[in-house]
């Protein structure tokens, strides 16, 4: 017998110790410190060993619970970036798909993968007003957005065959932006001093006038208007750029509209009226390992054109010709996307989006909003805090301001010991950002195990912190 091979009531006896330490770990994870209490090289120490020659067989079972003890929990007081909670019937989605091994590259390699992957990207297109569109899965937001802006440059500066030469294309984005624009930008070849990024109102949403005066002014000195990125749901505070007036001034200057959704466009599920114009535009990126719970990775790009994807994707080896002509089964994701080998993510959501059904998934989202809103009162009400943006989805940025008469960069300072020391603390996770120089403690909901008392732990957490780093 191979080496390899696993005997089935070896792999029966596997599966079930692994399952009883899946199920404990899900039943205990509000118990968990959010992080592990030891630092970096030390967990590294801990968990560092050799290959072992001879396979360790069941002994190994136990070690799972030594790479549990030492990661981030995944549980309801976890508000750091932009992260989904593994909702777990997913979870087994992404197990099934591992055992099926289907390369999701065109549909002679992986024919029920095929059908699922491409009615769940018409069921995530109409959830968020984008019936019609086509797409595909991907690793998440930020090959979304480079797959987007790929389209872009080749839609409106042609360079798969001859490069971009000495044509300067311009990318217009929000100061806003998601770091991956900047590195979609680069990548395409570009250059990054060629990303224009446009001033933001005060509730840090991309002022349209701005961007049609910038723009004019790029036009006359002859260079090419590429892209213009719309956020909705900036990294930082959430904030939804206008959709629809940006489609106005992309039409009328000949640009591409791609919107980075990645952290925002699924809430349109319980939105809808939040979200208008995403019908009007020509891609579109979004996350469901954000706002729709899945375990990690499943991103998505929406395009409404996919001849246009073809024309950006499509390098079709001979070897790897489609020879057939029943469309569905002539369909290969590779002349659409980025990628050739492509796991099953599709299962995943097929079995959690179905097994939970749509309300489920609205309701969860309507949760996060409240549990938001629900914190950015709190703080409101605390005069020690002070809310640095308006709450727009499920990010809340805020600082401790004390009794008041620190300068600006002392409050910088604080802020960043009191983060610190929150996150040492053990009992919630909260991450930063910058809004106009000023260091904010950040909250982002978007977790299906948060409760109210987990939302009600956090100003007194951060009132706690700063008592014990202040002098
Ligand atoms: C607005 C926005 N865009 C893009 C991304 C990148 O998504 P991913 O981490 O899935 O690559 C993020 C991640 O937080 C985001 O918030």
């Amino acid at each position: 017998m191979n080496p390899l091979e696993i005997p089935s009531d070896e792999l029966r006896q596997l599966l079930e110790e692994v399952t009883n330490v899946v199920l404990r770990y899900v039943e205990d994870l509000n118990a968990q410190a959010i992080m592990p209490m030891m630092g970096g090289p030390e967990v590294d120490r801990v968990l560092r060993s050799e290959w072992p020659k001879e396979g360790l067989k069941g002994q190994i079972v136990p070690q799972i619970n030594e790479v549990i003890r030492h990661s981030r929990a995944q549980n309801g007081r976890f508000f750091g970036y932009v992260l989904g909670s593994a909702e777990p019937v997913a979870a087994v989605g992404d197990l099934v798909a591992s055992v099926l091994n289907q390369n999701v590259t065109a549909w002679r390699s992986s024919p029920a993968a095929v059908s699922i992957e491409k009615m769940v990207v018409e069921w995530l297109a109409q959830a968020i007003g984008c019936t019609g569109f086509q797409g595909s899965l991907t690793g998440g937001g930020s090959s979304a957005n480079l797959m987007g802006l790929a389209m872009a440059r080749e839609a409106k500066l042609p360079a798969n065959s001859q490069g971009v030469g000495g044509r300067r294309g311009i990318v217009y984005a929000s100061e806003e932006v998601h770091m991956s624009i900047p590195k979609s930008v680069a990548l395409l070849g570009l250059g990054t001093e060629n990303l224009c990024l446009i001033p933001t109102d005060e509730a840090f949403h991309m002022i349209p006038e701005e961007l049609d005066r910038t723009m004019r002014r790029d036009q006359a000195s002859g260079s090419v208007p590429v892209a213009i990125v719309a956020s909705a749901g900036t990294v930082n505070t959430g904030a939804v750029d206008s959709v629809v007036e940006l489609s106005r001034i992309a039409r009328r200057h000949g640009a591409w509209l791609h919107v980075d959704g990645a952290y925002g466009a699924l809430a349109a599920l319980a939105l809808p009226n939040r979200f208008s114009g995403f019908e009007l535009v020509d891609s579109i990126s979004l996350d469901p390992h954000k706002w729709l719970y899945q375990p990690l990775d499943c991103g998505c790009l929406l395009y409404r054109d996919a001849a246009a994807a073809r024309r950006t994707f499509s390098h079709t080896g001979e070897y790897a010709r489609v020879l057939t002509s029943a469309p569905i089964e002539g369909f290969a994701f590779f002349e659409e996307s980025l990628e050739l080998s492509r796991r099953f993510r599709a299962l995943k959501l097929w079995l959690s989006l179905r097994y939970h059904g749509r309300e489920a998934f609205r309701q969860a989202i309507k949760h996060d909003l409240i549990h938001a809103r629900r914190l950015a009162e709190a703080i409101v009400e605390q005069p020690e805090l002070q809310l640095l943006a308006p709450v727009e989805l499920s990010a809340v940025c805020f600082r401790y301001l004390g009794k008041g008469g620190l300068s600006e960069t002392e409050l910088n300072r604080l802020n960043r010991a009191i983060l610190k020391r929150v996150n040492e603390r053990g009992r919630l996770y909260l991450s930063n950002a910058t809004l106009r120089a000023k260091f904010c403690l950040r909250a982002c909901v978007l977790n299906h195990r948060t409760s109210d008392s987990d939302i009600d732990s956090i100003v007194p957490e951060v009132i706690g912190a700063a008592r014990e780093v202040q002098p």
